[in-house]
């Protein structure tokens, strides 16, 4: 009988994991489908409840839905635990068991070009849900400090409440206050929505340069104006969608056993580029 995966959130009709699951089913033979689900903030209990009744396999969760779903599982493994949060499930038989692949998808593409995180000062801007896994990577890396700058400062400081009782020393700061900074850190991680609608970059860039890693987790326009500006200054850009299908090859991973052939998945994300 075909299985059946879903991603869960709302909005949800911009979801890109459908087209990349699919794709990596079709490409190995499974009698999978993957379909995305629109559940409203405040609706997750009915949602689910209508996701065991089809007998769903997995699914991943999206915003705004991650950390609620935690109360919604059987059991968590430990990234789900540290971070308070979860993006993938599994259903066996109506129990449900939450991962998170968020954390370790976004360390993958630095560790895949041996870039040393430990002791590395960290510009992290924004707070949100993703913002949190992001910090939990960079803690369980070793980083020497994350700096946290964020539009709305209570946030920033939030996490780095988070941030402490995980061991990585941290501080908050408002997006404002980064002003020509970027240059005294190792890695400058967008975590904001900014670049979703092609707006400026979200800081300064006149101080990025050579020795500057940038890793903006937007992926759609995969080359935003932080990316562009940061390239011709010559830093190292890791790109969203390595985050992207590094989370979804994870989540492929831990809900069929197999590695997922990554190239097929960025073939049906990027078109081939
Ligand atoms: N590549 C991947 O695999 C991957 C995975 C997860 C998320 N993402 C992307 O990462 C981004 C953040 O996701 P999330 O789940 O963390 O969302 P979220 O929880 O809603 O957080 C959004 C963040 O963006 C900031 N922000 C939004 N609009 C802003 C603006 N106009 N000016 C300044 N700051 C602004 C928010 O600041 P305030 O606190 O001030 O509102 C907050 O820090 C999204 O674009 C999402 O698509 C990518």
């Amino acid at each position: 009988m075909t299985k059946t995966y879903a991603v869960i959130g709302d909005p949800i009709d911009h979801s890109l994991s459908p087209n990349i699951h699919n794709a990596a089913f079709k490409e190995l033979g499974l009698d999978c489908t993957y379909i995305a689900y629109r559940v409203p903030k405040g609706e997750l209990e009915a949602g689910i409840k209508s996701l065991k009744s089809i007998n769903i396999a997995g699914f991943n969760v999206t915003i705004p839905h991650k950390i609620e779903m935690i109360k919604h599982l059987d059991s968590l493994d430990e990234d789900c635990s540290v971070i308070g949060a979860t993006n993938t499930v599994t259903n066996d038989n109506g129990k449900l068991s939450g991962y998170n692949t968020d954390m370790e998808g976004f360390l993958d593409p630095i560790k895949k070009r041996e870039l040393a995180i430990k002791d590395s000062k960290v510009l992290l801007l924004g707070a949100g849900g993703a913002a949190r896994a992001i910090v939990a990577g960079f803690a369980k890396e070793k980083a020497h400090n994350i700096t946290i700058a964020n539009r709305t400062k209570e946030k920033a400081n939030a996490l780095v409440q988070f941030a402490h009782k995980i061991g990585i020393e941290a501080k908050a700061i408002t997006i404002n206050e980064v002003a020509e900074s970027a240059s005294e850190y190792s890695f400058i991680v967008n975590a904001t929505s900014i670049g979703l609608k092609n707006e400026p970059a979200p800081i300064s860039t006149k101080s990025i340069n050579e020795k500057s890693v940038v890793y903006d987790i937007v992926y759609m326009p995969m080359n935003t104006e932080l990316i562009k500006q940061s390239k011709k200054n010559g830093a190292t850009i890791i790109y969203g969608y390595e985050m992207l299908l590094s989370q979804a090859a994870r989540a492929f991973k831990i809900w069929h056993g197999i590695d997922v052939p990554y190239e097929t998945m960025k073939k049906a994300l990027l078109g081939g580029v």
